[in-house]
């Protein structure tokens, strides 16, 4: 496609005054945008999606225009280039997609309410307003908004309130800011209110579905948030309020207005007095996250979208510097080990992923990056890695400096690495693009060649992969003091082995601390003086060898086999990160046997054996000596317990269930997911499945309902299944926000993955019409790539997506899944047999 020209190009804006009116019974919206900017020449393009255009003005004289509803454009003739206030008025419906301007559905004492949202990021202000809506032109803007207001609503946006006239509330003049983070919200709202060592006023805001006492958690949080990241940054928090703001409906998880953030409910809100830690984490990373954009991406943002990594990369990292700092005991990087490094790993092992720097240019393309994996989880990865070569103190200081020399104003990544070059006196950008600029990861192999410990670089491949030769400056962080610090090279002899081993005296390792973004694969000698000091290791370390070993295997470089005595060795863990990515490891062996086959039974016997004696020193409900591991740790030794069918544990479990029916939102929330699956699955009939959906409906608590979502999903019922399947297009039962979930779950359930790949084939563009303008939309096409598993499906996968290849937005997203698959299929069929086998020998 040839270079498509930026409006920024033709018309720079400087303030805007928008005056915007919305009728929520006509579903309707009408306004006039008023931009005073530079034009560099006479005929200039805004943007506007989806509008009616009235008249375009200049000095109250009508000028000509012309709509392009393709380019999202208004062509205006002006009457000369220069300086120039234009104003332009329009009207654009109000609809449900939960992008621009749109209602949100929730209901209060049984009866059906809205509140009135933004969203806005990447590409959709142009739905709520003409304007250059390009992150490079930023402006001022004086926002006046009028609706039709009842008595007690309450009305929020980026900056206070100043004036009511004429039926239009007045907003200050923001400073200098992109359009994407321009936000308003008005309903009936209720509040708590709080105000940082600083000044800056704090709120959270929620629909009155929810009780007062869900606020607390998330204002604390967010106050001191703030704070941390005033300090943090040495830069204050430049506007006098940070409100956030829970909608009903929501496409993304959580969005950076500029003083008006806005949260899907279960990215903010949950009960404090049953709320599990991994929920309150949640919550806590989220808040940290969008307030660190509050500088990071607000107050300094990308020039263009090919730097979306600068915004999210960085935010992604900064929820875990703040969380681990407000919150030391929860080990918030420990979390980071299981949440975004294997996601990282996996993702950019497939050939064709996109690097973290990457060209794009249409809107459709710019939603399809921001990919949870790449530019979040290997994003921020990256800049651990950078945080790790330089240290906190650099850092911090060249960020001071980054702000101070980039406010109200916007950077590339080039800008960061130089400010982060001044204070550090590394030469971070050259290393960094060889990491940013280039798909995929290497695995460093580190083997004894002729006495020699070598070491080798060569990129790592899930599946069918096409070499060509990349080579990444690989930060080592090797254990032996002879390891260099920075492996550029595609090979390096550290020198004699025998020699090196008795300097050292310990087993060689590499990428201590699993800040780098590569794996080892250690040779046999190595592995084994290695494996006979694992034991004293840290969970970090443990974890990132089962981690490694994992990946090796799913690459084909060592048989699944190799892995499993592992598995015992770390079963008795007291590790909440080794427990999981054990069981993430035991969990895939499950793909190797079929259905009511030996090899299962052989298999669920193994999760007995691995689970027992866990489950016997950690019973099935919460006790008052739980460690903070343990609690993570009983609901995945009690799912591994149930899937080996163990009778007491089926037993334990469903008493609890008994024990809590008449108030099923009481049970305990570790294992509350736990226990209704359970049920679902061993004790399920019509009545259950009718109480559950009902609730699921009814239900404003959003951890609840994502617990009965996968118990309900769980099903083997025939009948269920088709009941939930016309559900998915009952937006009062199940929110379009949600089906996210929904929908992959039920691919990965093999009892309904038939009837929910038919509706997905029959419905697709419903589908596309429903939740295809926000983030997130090749979810749908990666859930049936990650769940399908077989030749037939292959084909069937090709049969259906083949022909959507063109889709903007969609075409690498169908070329990878097509690739998992195959390598799915491919390791199946070719480690089978040997997985079994060695499954057998354990027992
Ligand atoms: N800026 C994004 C939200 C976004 C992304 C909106 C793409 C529209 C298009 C926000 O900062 C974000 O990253 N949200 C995450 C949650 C966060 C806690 C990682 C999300 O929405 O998943
Ligand atoms: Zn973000």
């Amino acid at each position: 496609m040839a270079e498509m020209t930026h409006f920024y190009e033709l018309f720079k804006p400087e303030h805007y005054d928008l005056k915007i009116n919305i009728n929520r019974t006509k579903k309707l919206i009408t306004g006039t945008s008023t931009i005073t900017g530079n034009a560099t020449q006479a005929k200039v393009a805004v943007h506007q999606k989806f509008m009616t255009i009235e008249a375009v003005k200049v000095a109250d004289q009508e000028v000509p225009f012309e709509l392009n509803d393709d380019a999202d454009a208004i062509w205006i003739d002006l009457p000369k280039s220069g300086d120039v206030t234009m104003t332009i008025t329009y009207s654009a419906p109000l609809t449900d997609t939960m992008m621009g301007i749109y209602p949100s559905y929730y209901e209060l004492n049984g009866e059906k309410q809205e509140i009135i949202g933004t969203q806005f990021e990447a590409a959709a202000a142009r739905q709520a307003f003409p304007c250059i809506d390009e992150p490079e032109a930023k402006a001022t803007f004086d926002l006046a908004i009028k609706y039709d207001e009842k008595p007690g609503e309450t009305i929020l946006a980026n900056m206070p309130e100043n004036r009511f006239e004429d039926g239009y509330h007045y907003f200050d003049t923001t400073m200098r800011m992109s359009t994407y983070l321009i936000a308003f919200a008005f309903g009936d709202l209720q509040s708590k209110q709080t105000e940082t060592k600083s000044g800056v006023k704090i709120g959270v805001f929620t629909t009155k579905a929810h009780a007062m006492n869900e606020l607390d958690f998330p204002l604390d949080i967010a106050k001191r948030a703030i704070e941390f990241f005033e300090d943090f940054y040495q830069t204050p928090y430049p506007l006098p309020h940070s409100w956030q703001l829970a909608l009903p409906d929501f496409s993304a998880g959580a969005m950076e207005n500029w003083g008006l953030v806005t949260y899907r409910e279960s990215y903010l809100l949950f009960d404090p007095d049953n709320a599990s830690m991994s929920t309150k984490q949640h919550v806590a990373t989220t808040v940290t996250h969008e307030l660190a954009h509050q500088w990071f991406g607000d107050l300094v943002t990308m020039k263009w979208w090919d730097d979306l990594w600068l915004n999210e990369s960085f935010a992604n990292m900064m929820e875990y510097v703040a969380v681990d700092a407000l919150e030391p005991t929860w080990h918030a990087w420990e979390t980071f080990q299981t949440l975004e490094v294997p996601r990282a790993l996996q993702r950019d092992a497939t050939d064709g992923v996109q690097s973290v720097h990457v060209h794009v240019e249409n809107p459709a393309e710019i939603a399809a990056i921001f990919d949870s994996a790449i530019v979040y989880a290997k994003g921020s990865r990256m800049l651990v890695m950078v945080r790790s070569l330089i240290g906190d103190d650099a850092l911090r200081k060249g960020l001071k400096n980054y702000f101070a020399k980039h406010h109200y104003g916007n950077a590339t990544g080039a800008d960061l690495w130089q400010a982060l070059e001044d204070v550090s006196g590394q030469k971070i950008g050259s290393i960094m693009d060889s990491w940013l600029e280039q798909p995929g990861y290497p695995v460093v192999t580190a083997a004894v060649v002729d006495g020699q410990l070598t070491l080798s670089q060569k990129q790592f491949f899930i599946g069918e992969g096409k070499d060509e030769g990349r080579l990444w400056q690989i930060p080592l962080q090797g254990n032996y003091e002879e390891t260099p610090t920075i492996m550029n090279e595609a090979t390096i002899q550290l020198g004699d082995y025998q020699t090196l081993r008795q300097n050292n005296s310990k087993a060689f390792r590499l990428n201590v601390g699993n800040n780098s973004h590569f794996i080892v694969k250690y040779d046999d000698t190595l592995m084994a003086d290695l494996l006979s000091e694992v034991d004293s290791y840290d969970a970090i370390s443990q974890l990132q060898i089962i981690q490694d070993m994992r990946l090796l295997a799913e690459g084909r470089q060592i048989s699944f086999a190799e892995v499993l005595p592992l598995l015992r060795r770390f079963a008795n863990s007291q590790s909440a990160i080794v427990i999981s990515g054990l069981y993430r490891l035991a969990n895939d062996l499950q793909q190797f046997v079929s259905a009511d086959s030996t090899e299962e039974k052989n298999l669920q016997t193994f999760f007995g054996e691995l689970s027992a004696e866990q489950v016997e020193r950690l019973g099935f409900a919460n006790r008052a000596s739980d460690t903070a591991d343990d609690l993570v740790i009983r609901p995945e030794v009690l799912k591994a317990a149930l899937y080996a069918q163990n009778k007491a544990a089926l037993a334990g479990v469903h008493e609890l269930f008994v024990a809590n029916q008449a108030n099923l939102a009481a049970l305990p929330a570790e294992v509350r997911a736990l226990v209704l699956t359970n049920e679902v699955k061993n004790f399920g009939n019509a009545e259950l499945f009718d109480q559950l959906l009902t609730t699921y409906a009814k239900s404003s608590d959003a951890s609840f309902k994502a617990d009965i979502q996968v118990a309900l999903t769980s099903t083997t019922d025939e009948q269920f299944i088709g009941q939930i399947i016309v559900a998915l297009e009952n937006a009062d039962i199940i929110k379009p926000q949600d089906l996210r979930a929904w929908v992959p779950a039920l691919l990965n359930n093999d009892a309904s993955q038939q009837a929910t790949w038919d509706w997905l084939q029959s419905d697709w563009s419903w589908l596309e019409k429903t939740v295809g303008g926000g983030m997130g939309f090749t979810t749908y096409v990666n859930a049936v790539g990650q769940a399908f598993k077989t030749q037939a499906r292959l084909v069937e996968y090709q049969q259906f997506f083949g022909p959507k290849i063109n889709t903007p937005g969609l075409t690498r997203e169908i070329l990878m899944d097509k690739k998992v698959i195959e390598a799915q299929v491919d390791l199946i069929e070719s480690e089978k047999a040997a997985v079994n086998t060695a499954v057998a020998k354990e027992l």
